[in-house]
């Protein structure tokens, strides 16, 4: 009963609340300032143009892979963790639609490897990798799926020259008619 009675004083007091931060167009939220928009705006394109400055090789790549605790979640070898696995199981073969991702290997582009670790890894502690180990960290997965070789750098320039294996083939899907599950026959 007494809470009941005090609903609407709070929610009188609460309204003065969003009053302070609210946006002139719609009344709810604000303008967030350009530095914010700047610490998330961190997504790279295809073209790799928003990359940073940084360079590494797959032999760095394989360090960081150990000492950022990658191997503990995928596996010493990319394929025997818990986590997704991150390299093929028949490299013979790359374009074999298997299960798994492996998006080192069948991604589009190249940069789209660098942007997944870079925002998305290690998870849990997401945001800690420098630049250089990102690069690294990609030339490694490429390396052990054979897309570059051992001593290639990767940098803002090399990087999105990379050609992967699956080339324009991403965006050869089956034509989609009404009623029909997407994707029909393949493994997602
Ligand atoms: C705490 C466990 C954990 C750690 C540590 C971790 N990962 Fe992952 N990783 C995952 C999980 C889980 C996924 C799948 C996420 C999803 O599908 O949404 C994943 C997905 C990925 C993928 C995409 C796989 C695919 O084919 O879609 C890549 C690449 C990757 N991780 C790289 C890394 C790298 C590099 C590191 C080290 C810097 C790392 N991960 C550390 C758990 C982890």
């Amino acid at each position: 009963m007494g809470s009941r009675s005090l609903l609407p004083i709070a929610f009188t007091l609460l309204m003065g609340v969003p009053a302070l931060a609210q946006g002139p167009t719609y009344g709810i939220g604000r303008t967030p300032t350009a530095e914010e928009i700047r610490a998330r705006d961190i997504s790279i394109g295809p073209t790799g143009e928003e990359l940073p400055p940084g360079k590494g090789s797959a032999r760095e790549g394989a360090i960081a892979y150990r000492t950022k605790g990658c191997a503990g979640c995928h596996g010493a070898a990319g394929i025997d963790g818990s986590a997704p696995i991150l390299k093929s199981r028949n490299p013979t073969n790359p374009n074999v639609w298997a299960r798994g991702r492996i998006l080192p290997l069948r991604a589009p582009f190249a940069t789209t490897v660098w942007d997944y670790i870079n925002r998305g890894m290690p998870l849990n502690r997401e945001g800690t990798l420098t630049p250089d180990e990102v690069y690294a960290l990609t030339a490694y997965l490429l390396f052990i799926n054979g897309v570059i070789p051992e001593d290639q750098v990767l940098d803002q320039q090399s990087l999105p020259q990379v050609k992967m294996p699956l080339g324009d083939n991403y965006a050869s899907l089956p034509d989609w008619k009404p009623r029909t599950p997407r994707l029909k026959g393949y493994p997602y």
